[in-house]
């Protein structure tokens, strides 16, 4: 698929929202319209702020999994101005200046276990010196294959990936990404690919796009043969990898600057066949999608809201679960309370068909005390909800009218676009992990929000 919906922030964008309604309906050819669903609607005692339906008009794949377009190849073919040339000039987005400590990279590729015997090594972004360092570091192996790759054109920016606006309706134009030349793949398959990332020494480094161009191109080599066997990847980089494309659970050693993972190759194609960024819609309006596949893994996967610190949103909660029925949805419901939330409204909150789970909530360690957003990173407490490989997270203040259970099929995190080059995090694709729970606990300290809340923060992360 070569489109991405793109989710419009829930909260900007309601006014529009009935007029939108009935282009979903039309474009996905859901048999029945959700105007007369939404009319059907029991009468509920309390009035919904927002209602969701309209917002996946536009739900976005995830912020840094992307697509290196097909077509890109011939086009990179003619930028040969830009073609790597080893040794002399480079382009400094590209540079890392990090010093390698080649025994951690010698203790991460111990990890490797024995029986994955490592024939064939593509080397990305590395030096000449580093090359041959390489060389003598890995002896044994047969082929040392240095990648070759284009830069991206100088006007290729964060923005033109996330741009805040794209006619999803495609009444004027066909949205298109910016391309991010192809790296030349090798014949050969390689068990280990190698990459040195720069990672800017400032609170941007992760909106970069050459390092999600090296790291899109890695996944690329890593994943260009056939079948799901056994293929390392190394980066060399101060920062974390995009989680979104290696995610901590591959991670099978770090040490200092060195990252080692071993990627599921079926779950690394579906991402890199996803547009970059918001540029490109990753569901196509008009295409039909499946309403379920039965397939098993549906009792692994469950709709979650969660409420701390006040009552106030309980009836949002409760209506938000009976639009999830409503739209036919048979997932889970899981429901996050801290202990702020009473025995009445847990009840409330069961009988219609939430199951509640309690949380200790998360403090903001840089929020001021009694804040609005003092509590909000209880959010990721959803990340420790393990029993579920894949959850959809929607604010308990959303309405669902259509069903979106099409959205368990895309991978973390999928969301909205809120402003600027941020997603929303009011409706998010997650997929739960304990390590990366731990991820997202590690930088409480060291990553400011700029809202302070949930938001913000795991803007920064994913
Ligand atoms: C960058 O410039 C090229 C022409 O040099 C143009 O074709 C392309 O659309 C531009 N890309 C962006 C993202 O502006
Ligand atoms: C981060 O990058 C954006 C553009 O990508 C820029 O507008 C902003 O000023 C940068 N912020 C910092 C702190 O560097
Ligand atoms: C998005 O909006 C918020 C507040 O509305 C603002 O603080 C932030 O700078 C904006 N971000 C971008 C990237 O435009
Ligand atoms: C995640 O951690 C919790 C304890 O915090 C544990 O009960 C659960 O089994 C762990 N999940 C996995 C998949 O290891
Ligand atoms: C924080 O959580 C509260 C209560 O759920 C909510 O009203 C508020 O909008 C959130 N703030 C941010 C910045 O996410």
């Amino acid at each position: 698929m070569d489109s991405c919906l793109r989710l419009e922030d829930a909260y900007k964008r309601k006014l529009q929202r009935i007029k939108v309604k009935s282009v979903v309906t039309d474009t996905f050819k859901l048999g029945k319209s959700s105007t007369t669903r939404y009319c059907k609607f029991p009468p509920l005692k309390f009035v919904l702020l927002f209602i969701l339906l309209a917002t996946f008009l536009t739900f976005l794949s995830s912020p840094n999994v992307c697509n290196q377009n097909r077509t890109s190849r011939s086009v990179s073919r003619q930028h040969f101005v830009n073609r790597w040339i080893w040794g002399s000039a480079s382009d400094t987005r590209y540079i890392s200046n990090l010093e390698i400590k080649w025994d951690e990279i010698l203790t991460v590729l111990k990890k490797i276990p024995s029986e994955n015997k490592i024939k064939a090594i593509g080397l990305l972004n590395f030096n000449e010196r580093e090359i041959e360092q390489w060389k003598k570091l890995t002896p044994s192996a047969n082929h040392h294959l240095v990648l070759q790759m284009d830069y991206a054109d100088k006007n290729v920016t964060w923005e033109s990936i996330y741009p805040e606006w794209i006619d999803e309706e495609q009444e004027e134009e066909l949205p298109k990404c910016p391309s991010l030349p192809d790296v030349e793949f090798p014949r050969k398959r390689v068990d280990l690919v190698a990459v040195k990332l720069p990672c800017r020494n400032e609170g941007n480094w992760s909106r970069d796009v050459a390092r999600l161009h090296l790291q899109m191109s890695a996944a690329g080599v890593a994943a260009s043969f056939k079948g799901n066997y056994p293929v390392h990847l190394v980066f060399v980089t101060r920062c974390f990898p995009i989680p979104n494309l290696f995610t901590c659970k591959d991670l099978v050693a770090r040490e200092g600057n060195v990252w080692l993972y071993r990627p599921d190759l079926d779950a690394l194609r579906q991402k890199i066949q996803l547009p970059i960024g918001s540029c490109e819609l990753a569901l196509p309006l008009g295409s039909s999608i499946e309403r379920d596949d039965n397939s098993g893994k549906t009792q692994r996967e469950a709709y979650t809201t969660i409420l701390h610190s006040a009552n106030d949103y309980v009836c949002g909660a409760i209506a938000a679960a009976q639009s999830i029925r409503m739209s036919g949805s048979t997932r889970d419901l899981v429901i996050l309370v801290d202990e702020s939330i009473g025995d009445h409204h847990r009840r409330g909150l069961q009988s219609s068909g939430w199951k509640v789970r309690t949380i200790k909530r998360i403090r903001n360690p840089k929020a001021e005390k009694d804040a609005y957003n003092e509590w909000n990173y209880s959010k990721f407490r959803l990340w420790q909800l393990t029993d579920y490989d894949k959850i959809i997270f929607v604010d308990a203040d959303l309405l669902i009218l259509r069903n979106i259970d099409f959205l368990f099929k895309m991978p973390q995190i999928s969301a909205t676009g809120n402003n600027g080059t941020l997603f929303n995090s009011g409706v998010m694709v997650i997929e739960p992990s304990n390590c990366t729970f731990k991820l997202l606990m590690d930088h409480v300290d060291d990553i400011e929000s700029y809202n302070g809340g949930d938001q913000g923060y795991l803007n920064e992360i994913f």
